[in-house]
């Protein structure tokens, strides 16, 4: 605790403890609130209110900071493997050797889904979202790999098993939608290029693997490996919270992920880059967006938390250029992106309501470049979130202070009435 605040209530005085995190932020602590005042906080979309403890992942908004476990993004994103992010967010620190070593194995072991699902996939219509498909098929793992005592070594092969089956759902959902034969992985690729192959491999093209392709996913899967509590990983940990298992909570945020609000903005912003293309009308892109009457906004720009540049999307902008000029693909939405992008930001309306394009603003294009169909890019998006989730709710199952997720409500229904039978109504 580091001080209190005080709260002046009726003739009443009371005190609220403040507490501090390590990177100095700080919070009043009003679990207490309600049985010293009865009154309970009201914050819609949880905007003011931290909803725990967490020691994963650090963003500063205002500096535009963002840490996996005190690791800037920007080292990770330039030297780490995926893998050793998610061990590094789920374990809490790298892995030696050794240990990365046991962890590819096991990722290897795991990597192949229960042929009995093939079926589930080929019942869904062929038009379903592959995110829809996704959720159901993590919560249907479940049954086929049921945890039986909930002991700390079931839910790391539970864990080990998500990170893995997860590309090889995913590769598996895309496959079948086109009709195609599955292509199952491959244990002698590591764990992008494996994803890569089971996508796009296929008996009259074998796919040919290229390494700054490759490069290009490992950096987007690490940039979008956890970001505290947003809102598909407070989807995790309040589903999470009821002690459900972990494919279920799981199941939860990859719905919550799906929002075009949310994850669903990498897909957005493609669909909005290509509206602009055909209409050749900026201009009226950024009007809509601007105008209060019309619900459109600038897909990708803007953010909860950060007031400044997303970190993130400075990354993803830069290799998003520079592997665009690798593979030499010209595409006219990257123009219109960089354009778009240099028009908002001199512009008073977004200066004033400090809007910069985040995470999702140059994403779509390199999953383009990468050949991810658009319908997937949430997908992408997901299998890179995992890590994330995993961790946040691993740190819950843990947590002292854990506690059932039920926000309180302030009613403004109709009081107590009659019921009245239907004859008289
Ligand atoms: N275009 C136009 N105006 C915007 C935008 C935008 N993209 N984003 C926010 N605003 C305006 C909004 O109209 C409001 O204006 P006013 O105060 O005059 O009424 C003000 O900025 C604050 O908006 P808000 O909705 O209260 O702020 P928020 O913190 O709830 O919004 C957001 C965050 C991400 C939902 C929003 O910026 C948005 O809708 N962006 C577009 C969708 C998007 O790109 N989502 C991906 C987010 S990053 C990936 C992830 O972590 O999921």
């Amino acid at each position: 605790m580091t001080g209190s605040v005080k709260l002046i209530y009726g003739d009443q005085e009371f005190k609220l403890p403040v507490v501090e995190g390590s990177e100095g932020e700080k919070a009043v602590d009003i679990s207490q609130l309600q049985a010293a005042t009865g009154l309970i906080t009201l914050d819609p979309g949880y905007a003011n209110t931290g909803s725990c403890s967490s020691a994963i992942t650090f963003v500063d908004g205002d500096k535009g900071i963002l840490r996996y476990r005190g690791i800037p993004v920007e080292e990770l994103a330039a030297r780490a493997t995926f893998k050793e992010t998610a061990y590094l967010l789920i374990n809490g620190r790298l892995p030696n050797r050794e240990e990365l070593t046991r962890f590819s194995v096991l990722l290897n072991d795991n990597s192949l889904v229960h042929e009995d699902m093939r079926s589930f996939y080929e019942k869904y219509p062929r038009s379903s979202h592959p995110m829809g498909i996704l959720s159901s098929m993590v919560n249907a793992l479940r049954s086929f790999y049921p945890e039986l005592q909930n002991l700390e070594e079931e839910i790391n092969m539970t864990v080990t098993r998500l990170l893995s089956k997860i590309r090889t759902m995913a590769a598996m959902s895309y496959k079948i939608s086109r009709g195609h034969k599955v292509v199952y992985p491959r244990p002698d690729l590591a764990y992008c290029a494996n994803f890569l192959n089971m996508m796009f491999d296929s008996p009259v093209k074998p796919y040919e693997i290229d390494n700054d392709v490759v490069n290009a996913l490992r950096m987007f899967w690490i940039l979008h490996a956890d970001h505290e509590q947003n809102c598909s990983t407070s989807a995790v940990r309040l589903v999470g919270s009821a002690r459900v298992n972990l494919y279920a909570a799981i199941s939860a945020g990859i719905a919550a992920l799906w929002g075009p609000l949310h994850g669903g903005a990498n897909q957005a912003v493609i669909e909005m880059l290509s509206d602009i293309a055909k209409s050749r009308n900026m201009g009226r892109a950024i009007e809509r967006a601007k105008d209060k009457k019309d619900p459109f906004r600038l897909m990708g720009f803007g953010h909860r938390v950060y007031k400044t540049y997303d970190p993130r999307a400075r990354i993803m902008k830069k290799m998003c250029d520079s592997l665009l000029n690798k593979l030499k693909i010209s595409d006219p939405l990257l123009d219109i992106a960089h354009e778009l992008e240099a028009v908002a930001l001199k512009d008073d309306y977004f200066i004033e309501h400090n809007l910069y394009p985040n995470l999702d603003f140059y994403s779509g294009i390199v999953l383009q470049a990468i050949g991810i169909p658009t319908n997937m890019f949430t997908v992408m998006f997901a299998i890179g979130r995992l890590p994330g989730w995993i961790a946040q709710w691993k740190e819950s199952l843990d947590d002292p202070n854990w506690k059932l997720g039920r926000p309180r409500q302030i009613y403004t229904g109709p009081t107590q009435t009659q019921f009245v039978p239907i004859d008289k109504r």
